[in-house]
């Protein structure tokens, strides 16, 4: 299976769109597709956390290239740094803080268009300009976040939040 799925992923269609431009929504589908399937795949194949959540982080960053992609973890009261690709980044957010933080206090996903105008936005990188933060569920209850930074203003839709909850719906056995 793991052969299979790294074949898919060699395919023309993600190295085509992986260029940094815009997508169009058709893109955007078509990538998280393979992606998903993808990812079904490392699953299913290894269970551990760490490995699952690091696969993953790369999978999403070699796909759409966007500035910073990774996980955060529950741990206590507060989100500790999980997997990742891109640069150093904080490594605390306190429940609440942030738009990490608010996705985890709400327990639900936070779209942000210009991270300059969010209110709280922890800037840990002066690169990133808007920002996604999907919450991975254990049983109804917030595990872990899923965070994703760009540069462009605006990067995020419902396309991305629709096929990042699929996927963070995929990763919670590994919890
Ligand atoms: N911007 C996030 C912090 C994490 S980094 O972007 C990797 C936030 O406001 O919660």
């Amino acid at each position: 299976m793991l052969t299979n799925v790294l074949v898919l992923f060699s395919q023309p269609l993600i190295h085509v769109l992986s260029m940094g431009h815009k997508y169009t929504t058709e893109q955007k589908e078509n990538l998280y597709q393979e992606c998903l399937t993808l990812i079904h795949g490392l699953v299913e194949e290894e269970n551990d956390l760490i490995a699952g959540l690091a696969n993953v982080s790369a999978v999403l960053k070699d796909a759409f290239h966007w500035w910073w992609v990774g996980f955060y973890i529950v741990k206590n009261d507060e989100l500790v740094l999980g997997p990742f690709q891109g640069p150093v980044a904080c490594t605390r957010i306190a429940h609440g803080k942030g738009v990490c933080g608010t996705a985890w206090a709400k327990n639900e996903v936070q779209i942000v268009e210009d991270v300059h105008q969010f209110p709280g936005h922890i800037a840990c990188s002066a690169e990133s300009n808007s920002e996604i933060v999907v919450p991975l569920r254990k049983n109804g209850k917030v595990v872990a976040v899923l965070d994703a930074d760009s540069e462009r203003f605006s990067s995020f839709d419902e396309t991305d939040r629709l096929f990042l909850e699929k996927i963070c719906a995929t990763l919670e056995n590994l919890f």
